[in-house]
């Protein structure tokens, strides 16, 4: 009985495993060079000892020099640099490729390419998952900004951020006004500064710091790594579940996924990707305390702050231009979010997603991105060069 059941598992899972589609299964590289493009690897070592993994492609399909005009990229939470890249040949990062920009995508600590530190081991060091959002923007992008401006020696470069890569430009230049002039333009897709939600979230944000206290008491500082992205995607491979998997992420986009594993089997090797339950518990304080560093409790700020609250952002001092691109059906970035955000800068342009049912993930994985949102996005930043 026994072995029937191992011989009928085995069977299953060869039979998963040979349904991942090609460019899931493919390392990062050969998926760039496939689609005619360069690709390079740098790393950047922070001030505080993480070794950062930052992706390059500097010139599009048709060319064979270093585009002039530098563009980094930033990724949301829980994603990386390669979740910009999956809608396949059409990803934004081709696109501005192709438009003459050399892309730079960076990688926040703590994901996948970014799992490393001069002297703290991610698997045995907690306080290596000791990071909040408050580091992520205010360490890691300036050290990619840096990095960038050292290499190719722009003074200042183009930005484009989803989600809580819009968190970093504005809080980096809301604490450190000096580096405004470092961006030509940020365009912010799905700004995540000021988070107004709808009812359903609202309902259950009460439960979420509570939660995630409870997660952190068991010691577990690392979230949603190797072992939940493995067992979704073992579990959407199986013949059996994959119609059923296919549908149940029809709620992240107005994209149908059924039509689309490619899509859907690329999201399921970049996402989650590492991330410190900090980060989260951050943005949960956002919804209540507003755009702050984080919230250590009160004995904590008066050490780390000197205050019994954490300081506010000061998001007057952003100053450098930017772009927010928004849509009507973000549930977590609303348009009622945006608008706050909008009317606190002095140097800011909106951009409504031209389509109903956009979300907030639809930036990345909308299969009329070009569109909608890259060629707009485009024609925007030539007049910024
Ligand atoms: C790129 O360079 C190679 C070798 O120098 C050359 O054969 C090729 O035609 C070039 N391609 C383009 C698009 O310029
Ligand atoms: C992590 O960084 C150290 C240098 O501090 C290096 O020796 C090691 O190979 C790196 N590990 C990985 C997995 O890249
Ligand atoms: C800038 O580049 C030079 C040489 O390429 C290097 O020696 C220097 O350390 C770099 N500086 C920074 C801040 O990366
Ligand atoms: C938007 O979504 C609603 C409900 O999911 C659907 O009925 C409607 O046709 C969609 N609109 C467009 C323009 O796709």
């Amino acid at each position: 009985m026994l072995s029937l059941l191992v011989f009928v598992l085995c069977v299953l899972y060869a039979q998963a495993t040979s349904f991942y589609l090609e460019d899931a299964k493919l390392p990062l590289k050969d998926v760039v060079n496939k689609y005619g493009y360069p690709l390079e690897v740098h790393t950047i070592i922070t001030p505080d000892g993480y070794i950062l993994g930052t992706h390059r492609i500097k010139h599009g399909r048709k060319s064979n020099t270093t585009n002039k005009n530098p563009i980094l990229l930033g990724h949301g939470m829980g994603a990386t640099s390669e979740s910009f890249l999956a809608l396949g040949k059409i990803s934004l990062p081709y696109y501005l490729a192709d438009h003459g920009y050399d892309v730079w995508i960076m990688n926040a600590r703590g994901n996948f390419f970014s799992r490393n530190h001069t002297h703290l081991n991610p698997d045995n060091d907690r306080q290596f998952w000791n990071f909040r959002l408050d580091e992520i923007c205010l360490i890691d992008l300036p050290a990619n900004i840096d990095y960038i401006s050292n290499v190719t020696k722009e003074k200042a470069l183009f930005y484009v951020g989803h989600s809580q890569g819009t968190t970093a430009f504005f809080m980096l230049t809301s604490a450190k006004p000096e580096y405004n002039k470092k961006f030509k333009l940020a365009i912010s897709m799905g700004p995540s500064v000021f988070l107004r939600f709808n009812e359903v979230i609202t309902g259950l944000l009460p439960y979420g710091a509570p939660a995630l206290s409870l997660v952190e008491s068991f010691n577990f500082l690392e979230l949603c790594t190797d072992m939940i992205r493995e067992s979704i995607r073992e579990y959407c491979s199986t013949p059996m579940f994959e119609t059923v998997c296919l549908q149940s992420f029809n709620f992240l986009s107005d994209a149908e996924f059924p039509n689309d594993k490619n899509l859907l089997f690329w999201i399921l090797r970049t996402i989650p990707s590492g991330l410190s339950i900090y980060q989260l518990k951050q943005y949960v304080q956002f919804t209540t305390s507003g755009f702050r560093y984080y919230d250590y409790g009160i004995q904590g700020n008066l050490k780390h702050y000197n205050a019994p609250y954490p300081p506010e952002y000061n998001i007057q001092n952003s100053k450098a231009p930017s772009a927010l691109f928004y849509s009507d059906r973000d549930w977590i970035t609303s348009p009622e979010s945006v608008r706050l955000l909008g009317e606190s800068l002095s140097n800011v342009i909106m951009y409504r997603v031209p389509f109903a049912n956009f979300t907030h993930f639809d930036f990345i994985i909308h299969p009329d991105d070009v569109r909608l949102v890259y060629r707009p996005m485009v024609r925007l930043m030539e007049k910024y060069k």
